[in-house]
């Protein structure tokens, strides 16, 4: 039976990748070596890890100049969390934190132990459903940089526009859409994602930031955590996570091979569009996400009660469909459509959510 996957992370990478990653594991790029034998300071690696530079500085549409740095850490994006106040920010000049989500509060919660956050704005009141409206123009004064997470993973919310923070710097989690559609990078001066949802597997962290931010960097913080020694160190001040950065760079490739984010951008408008059309018209699931900061990664709606939302799940499970419970602090039903999720596997569900309904008295 066809599994469909619905995971929020590590999620479905494109069935295409996976073949190619298998195939070439035992010996990779006819070297007689897998890439998970290679050295990191190997010819063979610095191709891999400048192929993925340069696929992921095409894609996210960074200046061909050398002012932006790319690096590939691991830690994930929780590290960054910490190492973002440590490098930018001081008690003085904090970081000031949109808190939209679980995810964003504990980026504010790192800076604020280490005394460099304050919150600028919080949907907690609301339970995280809305985002600040659009247009809304960020400019905080004192601040070191302004921090959002652009797809609130848990509770389905994403931001359809980048906001203005003038010559603020404007830092961007983007864990959960990064690639999944244009976005205007000129607006941001450091991004990072964990790559377990659109990027690759787990244990590798994306960071794009602007040069200039190194010259404002703080003292005497660790190494291995200053910004700087990655890149001083041309991205090997330690050994990085080589496999899964070459299976980020087929995973990049593939997003090039598909059309780049415009392309790719559409599908995933039309495969969430989709799901929130079912909701909207059944009259028996319910969107938990306010309409205008809707997402088109992570579709979250509640049925009328926790045991038909029970029932339903395992319905799903028995479709093959996996990892469409709700997060734990939330509950409900969460169904996360990255990149390399087809179309057909929202067909599936939407064909399971008609017949569920149906059978409790709805009509479409
Ligand atoms: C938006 C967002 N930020 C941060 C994280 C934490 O990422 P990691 O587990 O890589 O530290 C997650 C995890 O799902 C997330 O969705």
């Amino acid at each position: 039976m066809a599994v469909h996957n619905f995971n929020a992370g590590p999620a479905a990478l494109p069935a295409s990748v996976l073949a190619k990653f298998r195939d070439s594991l035992i010996d990779t790029d006819g070297t007689g070596m897998s890439v998970l034998e290679w050295s990191h300071r190997s010819p063979e690696y610095d191709r891999v890890r400048f192929d993925a530079e340069a696929r992921l500085r095409r894609l996210l549409g960074l200046p061909g100049d050398d002012s932006w740095a790319v690096l590939f850490l691991q830690g994930g994006a929780s590290l960054q969390f910490a190492q973002i106040p440590l490098n930018l920010a001081d008690s003085a000049r904090p970081g000031h934190y949109l808190v939209t989500g679980v995810w964003a509060k504990k980026a504010l919660e790192e800076a604020e132990r280490l005394q460099r956050g304050r919150s600028l704005w919080s949907g907690k009141s609301e339970n995280f459903c809305a985002l600040p409206p659009n247009g809304v123009r960020f400019a905080a004064d004192g601040a070191a940089y302004v921090h959002l997470c652009t797809n609130n993973t848990i509770y389905g919310t994403q931001w359809a526009e980048l906001p203005d923070t003038g010559a603020v710097p404007l830092v961007c989690d983007m864990s959960s859409d990064i690639l999944s559609r244009p976005r205007p990078f000129e607006k941001c001066s450091l991004i990072y994602a964990g790559a377990q949802k659109n990027l690759g597997p787990s244990g590798l962290t994306v960071v794009a930031l602007r040069r200039s931010l190194l010259d404002r960097q703080a003292a005497g913080i660790p190494a291995i955590l200053d910004y700087r020694a990655h890149v001083e160190a041309d991205g090997l001040y330690n050994t990085p996570p080589t496999g899964a950065v070459y299976l980020m760079g087929l995973v990049l490739a593939w997003i090039e091979e598909e059309g780049g984010l415009t392309k790719v951008g559409a599908r995933n408008r039309q495969k969430a569009a989709r799901l929130y059309d079912t909701i909207d018209r059944s009259g028996f699931f319910r969107g938990t996400a306010a309409r205008d900061s809707r997402s088109d990664m992570n579709v979250t709606f509640r049925l009328p009660t926790e045991a038909l939302e029970k029932s339903f799940l395992e319905r799903a499970e028995r479709e093959g469909m996996v990892g469409l419970k709700g997060h734990r602090s939330v509950g409900g039903i969460r169904a996360s459509l990255y990149n390399a999720v087809e179309l057909v596997s929202v067909e599936a569900l939407v064909s399971v959510m008609h017949e569920f309904a149906s059978a409790h008295g709805a009509k479409f």
